[in-house]
């Protein structure tokens, strides 16, 4: 009974277009999950460098080495991030944001092999992200 009016047709055209636009913009396509994990990468090597290089990587610094051994001891991403959140950097903790905080763990993950990050690290996923010296092992290397 509504057919052919005009109420119909610019509910129809709402409908129309709304869905289109939902559909244009929606689902972060998997390239750009990837690009969001190397920024967030190259963000927690910036991290890296300021605030923990100068105990953890000069032979004077007084944290110990980082290798992936001692890091695979935590055993998935959301226990090595909460050591960092609770610990470091050892003479200021709690000192970066929690933004940081994520940045930082997962450029450890990435650089020492202990994990692929196709996205970036965050509180959703941090407890799948299973840490294991194996996977560098398993790539060849
Ligand atoms: C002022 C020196 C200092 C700075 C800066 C520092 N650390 Fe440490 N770090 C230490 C010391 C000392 C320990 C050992 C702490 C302990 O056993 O209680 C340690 C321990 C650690 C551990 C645990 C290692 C293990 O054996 O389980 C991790 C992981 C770590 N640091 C990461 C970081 C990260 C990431 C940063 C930068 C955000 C950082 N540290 C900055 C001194 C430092």
């Amino acid at each position: 009974m509504l057919r052919g009016t005009p109420a119909f047709t610019a509910a129809l055209l709402l409908l129309l277009t709304g869905c289109a636009g939902g559909g244009a913009g929606s689902g972060p396509s998997s390239e750009g999950g990837v690009g969001l994990a190397k920024a967030q990468l190259a963000r927690g090597e910036a991290i890296y460098r300021e605030r923990c290089y100068a105990c953890h990587e000069v032979e004077s610094g007084i944290g110990e080495e980082l290798s992936p051994r001692v890091l695979a001891s935590y055993h998935n991403a959301r226990s090595l991030y909460d050591y960092i959140d609770l610990s470091m950097p050892h003479d200021e903790p709690g000192s970066l944001s929690a933004e940081e905080y994520w940045a930082v763990t997962a450029y450890l993950i990435e650089n020492r092999g202990l994990a692929r990050l196709d996205a970036p690290l965050a509180e959703e996923v941090a407890d799948s992200v299973r840490l294991s010296t194996g996977s560098r092992l398993e790539a060849g290397e």
